[in-house]
């Protein structure tokens, strides 16, 4: 089979293409042929030897892919041969709360996804709809449970309440799609005129242009008669906190996904405008299995179709990485199985 291993880190180079053999699966293991997968943020982080938590050396990028599992071992009790699944971001997580023991991630500390086949515990993979396409699923398992945590999670949006997502990156545009599925208003936005349409036909209510209107927390509390908002998925961080922050309502929460730019600033709060509000900030680290597997039965009874921005084939795994860095997307990049 072919696999590409981050074999140096400091950039896409350090991601080499080899022949290796098909693994067999121990007792309690299954083997998935790998149909798609997608890249996210935090695999750029991997590559450029930046993210938070160290990649084990040669290790097969990606957390997020889907397939059909094709060999299972003896023990086996979850799946069968045949069954389409996608793996869980931090397999051992299983529910609950996270801690320092469950810290393993797929496509960092364990083998992940940029694989022909590949093999897991039976307990790291979960089941997901029909109606979704390869592609489709293997955009689920990172950006998807991180916006899913961000609206459906622990501070949960309400039917009728007001959420803003911003930009159009993999998490926003889930984040928009899990707020309008639990019936609230949406603001979203977009420094692309081009994409505000595509923004309005996934339901937003209402889409800002951030580059046009710096100052566009005003905007967002005139389209909330003054009020602010009520949820706020952060996946700016350092540009946007301080608007953020403006536009939350009294007891609004943001949920900050992003708390360092791509230039290495941390986060700063500003004074002045944090001590208007009382909004609660939160964080979320992607999510446990429990969450994956209620978003995919959200997502299945919804028949709710994730956003791919492009494609590409598996020979082209580093220009996928090369196209996702250079962060002009609508929705996810996907990379097509060998
Ligand atoms: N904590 C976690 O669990 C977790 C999990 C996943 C991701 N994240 C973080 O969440 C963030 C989003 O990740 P992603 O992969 O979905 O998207 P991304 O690729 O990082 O986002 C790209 C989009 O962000 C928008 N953007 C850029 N500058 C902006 C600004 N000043 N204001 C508003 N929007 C702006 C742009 O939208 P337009 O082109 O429409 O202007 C761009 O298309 C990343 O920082 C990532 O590290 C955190």
């Amino acid at each position: 089979m072919r696999t590409y291993r981050l074999k140096q880190l400091g950039s896409v180079d350090g991601l080499v293409l080899q022949e290796e053999d098909v693994p067999e699966p121990k007792s309690t293991e299954i083997v998935m042929r790998v149909r798609a997968m997608s890249v996210n943020r935090r695999d750029a982080f991997i590559v450029n030897g930046a993210y938070p938590l160290p990649s084990q050396p040669n290790v097969v990028p990606l957390s997020d892919g889907a397939g059909e599992v094709v060999a299972l071992g003896s023990a086996v009790t979850r799946f069968k041969v045949g069954d389409r699944v996608i793996g869980s971001y931090w397999p051992r997580w299983r529910d609950g709360r996270l801690t320092p023991d469950l810290g393993d991630q797929l496509g960092c500390t364990i083998d992940g996804m940029l694989t022909e086949y590949a093999v897991l515990d039976e307990q790291w993979a979960v089941a997901v709809s029909e109606h979704l396409s390869w592609e489709e699923a293997a955009t689920l398992t990172c950006a998807g449970v991180t916006a899913w945590s961000a609206v459906v999670g622990s501070e949960a949006a309400h039917p009728g309440q007001t959420v803003l997502t911003l930009g159009t990156g993999g998490v926003a545009i889930f984040a928009l799609q899990f707020a309008k599925m639990m019936g609230c208003t949406v603001i979203a936005s977009t420094s692309r005129p081009a994409k505000a349409e595509k923004l309005r036909a996934l339901g937003a209510d209402h889409v800002i242009d951030y580059a046009a209107i710096p100052n566009w927390a005003e905007t967002v509390r005139e389209l909330t008669d003054g009020r602010g908002v009520d949820l706020i998925v952060e996946t700016g961080g350092p540009k946007t906190i301080g608007q953020s922050l403006a536009a939350a309502g009294l007891y609004g929460h943001i949920v900050l996904l992003s708390v360092i730019d791509a230039e290495g600033n941390g986060l700063a709060l500003p004074g002045q405008v944090y001590s208007r509000t009382m909004a609660t900030l939160s964080r979320v680290f992607v999510g446990s299995r429990a969450r994956l597997e209620a978003m995919c039965a959200a997502i299945g009874a919804h028949r709710m179709r994730p956003v791919i921005d492009r494609v590409f084939p598996f020979a082209e795994g580093r220009e996928a990485y090369r196209y996702f860095m250079r962060g002009d997307l609508f929705g996810k990049v996907v990379i097509q199985g060998a």
